[in-house]
């Protein structure tokens, strides 16, 4: 069978590049010309780690095709996935622009029967609008039928997440359409959940934002934790040993970020409002996210009352480790808030550097490595858990630092190893260590002493 992937953004390049792995044939449609040369030659133009190796190795079989040439390549499919953006609009509801561009393509081209498969988050009720139009607008006396099938990789372990997925979710509302999926993904040998178009849109929304409400509800109970004196990380790990909580998703932090939970958990809230019914849960889930983000900068200001002329090293600028991307990343409100205050930043990570100086080109200062982050700085701010910063030890800190004051907003250090080290430490719903400041406070009873 002919598949054709529309958009090779994370979601439709890793669906067509793994569909190809396991031995379809997939035309990946994009409109940047360049891109498509890239990808061709085993270039991903998204960081992803597996990407490169599975492009290469399927377009050098002959599996793997990427074109601009839509007409031609939506002329004989029998499936067309679509895999475009589905972003957010202002009043917080998905913007379905991308998706219908597509569809328009679709029917302008389509000469064969076919089953246009969407892999977007689109919001609940919108397969049945594709449909609707695809049926509608569609020339040459063609059958278009249209089912959900929602992605739920993450960033960063996308192939992965992918090749050995935990669940695929088919929406379908004719025995032919889950037949011809269930062949397509028999490859994988993963369980199908097959159910109606809409309950497998809602099944995507409803996933992402549990695993949002449960990041909200720990980064509350961190919060919380801060004042009673208990500590977030053993307590979570208490949790953890009851399977129906689970060990995934407990970490506090200072918020989500990404490409998908926070225009998920708007988006459903969105459609709920318009329902007239107030999703309340989720509505929590944002608030307590928004709340969350600028938590250890309130802590900073507190501190030192203003920050201004203070130095003032940022370590970690993507949503999550794994990944170059930026999306609603906390570093990027945190450093403005920062700039506001008058500190000088400066500013490492691993590989998301080039796609913040688009966002910060000349107001920051960008280092090769911690180290050179840290250099006489004032304080630090940790936003992101790579490796290479988890794995610093608090001793570069404290040897580097001017003050080595630290506010760790994922939690990369054990409270105890705080404790060992001449550091101040505030980190999330963990108490904060000031060591850094007792010594102070010693020396200058010291030099008192001395003066006296
Ligand atoms: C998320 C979901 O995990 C995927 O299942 C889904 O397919 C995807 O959205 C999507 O809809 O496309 P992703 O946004 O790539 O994937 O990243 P996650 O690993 O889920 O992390 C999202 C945010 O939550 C990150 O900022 C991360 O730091 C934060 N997080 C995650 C926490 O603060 N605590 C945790 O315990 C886990």
């Amino acid at each position: 069978m002919k598949i054709v992937v529309a958009g090779t953004g994370y979601v439709g390049l890793v669906t067509g590049a793994c569909l190809s792995e396991i031995g379809h044939n997939v035309t990946c449609v994009d409109i940047d010309k360049n891109k498509v040369e890239m990808m061709k030659q085993g270039i991903s133009p998204i960081y992803e780690p597996g990407l490169d190796e599975l492009l290469k190795r399927n377009h050098d079989a002959g599996r793997l095709d990427f074109t601009i040439d839509y007409r031609n390549a939506y002329k004989d499919a029998d499936l067309i996935f679509i895999g475009v953006g589905t972003p957010e609009r202002e009043d917080g509801s998905a913007n379905l622009d991308y998706v219908f561009n597509v569809c328009k393509q679709i029917v302008d081209n389509v000469k064969n029967d076919c089953l246009v498969v969407v892999k977007s988050t689109v919001p609940i009720g919108t397969n049945d609008k594709i449909e609707e139009y695809l049926k509608e607008k569609v020339k040459n006396n063609v059958n278009i039928e249209v089912a959900s099938n929602p992605e739920f990789l993450a960033q960063g372990t996308a192939v992965v997440d992918t090749l050995y997925a935990k669940r695929i979710v088919i929406g379908v509302e004719s025995k032919k359409a889950e037949v011809l999926l269930r062949e397509v993904y028999k490859g994988y040998n993963q369980p199908i959940v097959a159910t109606n178009r809409r309950s497998a849109e809602m099944i995507k929304y409803a996933s992402n934002d549990f695993l949002a409400l449960k990041i909200s509800f720990m980064n509350e109970i961190a919060n919380f934790c801060e004042m009673v004196g208990a500590d977030i990380e053993d307590v979570a790990k208490g949790m953890s040993f009851d399977p129906r909580i689970g060990d995934k998703f407990l970490n506090a932090g200072i918020g989500y970020g990404g490409s998908c939970f926070p225009k998920d958990t708007k988006a459903l809230h969105w459609l709920a409002n318009d329902r007239g019914y107030e999703l309340k849960t989720i509505k929590a889930t944002i608030e307590v996210n928004e709340n969350q983000k600028y938590k250890l900068f309130r802590q900073a200001k507190n501190r030192f009352g203003s920050l201004k002329g203070l130095k003032v090293a940022v370590l970690g600028l993507t949503f999550k480790p794994g990944t170059d991307d930026l999306r609603e990343a906390p570093s990027i409100p945190n450093v403005r808030r920062l700039l506001d205050e008058g500190a000088q930043i400066v500013a490492y990570d691993p590989v998301g550097i080039d796609n913040f100086k688009r966002i910060y080109p000349s107001e920051i200062t960008y280092a090769n490595t911690p180290e050179e982050t840290l250099k006489d700085a004032d304080i630090a701010f940790i936003f992101t858990e790579w490796n290479e910063i988890k794995s610093l030890n608090l001793s570069v800190y404290e040897e580097l630092m001017y003050t080595p004051i630290i506010f760790d907003g994922r939690n990369c250090y054990k409270i105890k190893e705080t404790k060992e080290r001449n550091v101040d430490y505030y980190s999330i719903g963990r108490k904060a260590v000031l060591n850094f400041e007792k010594h102070l406070e010693k020396e200058k009873e010291m030099e008192v002493a001395i003066g006296q």
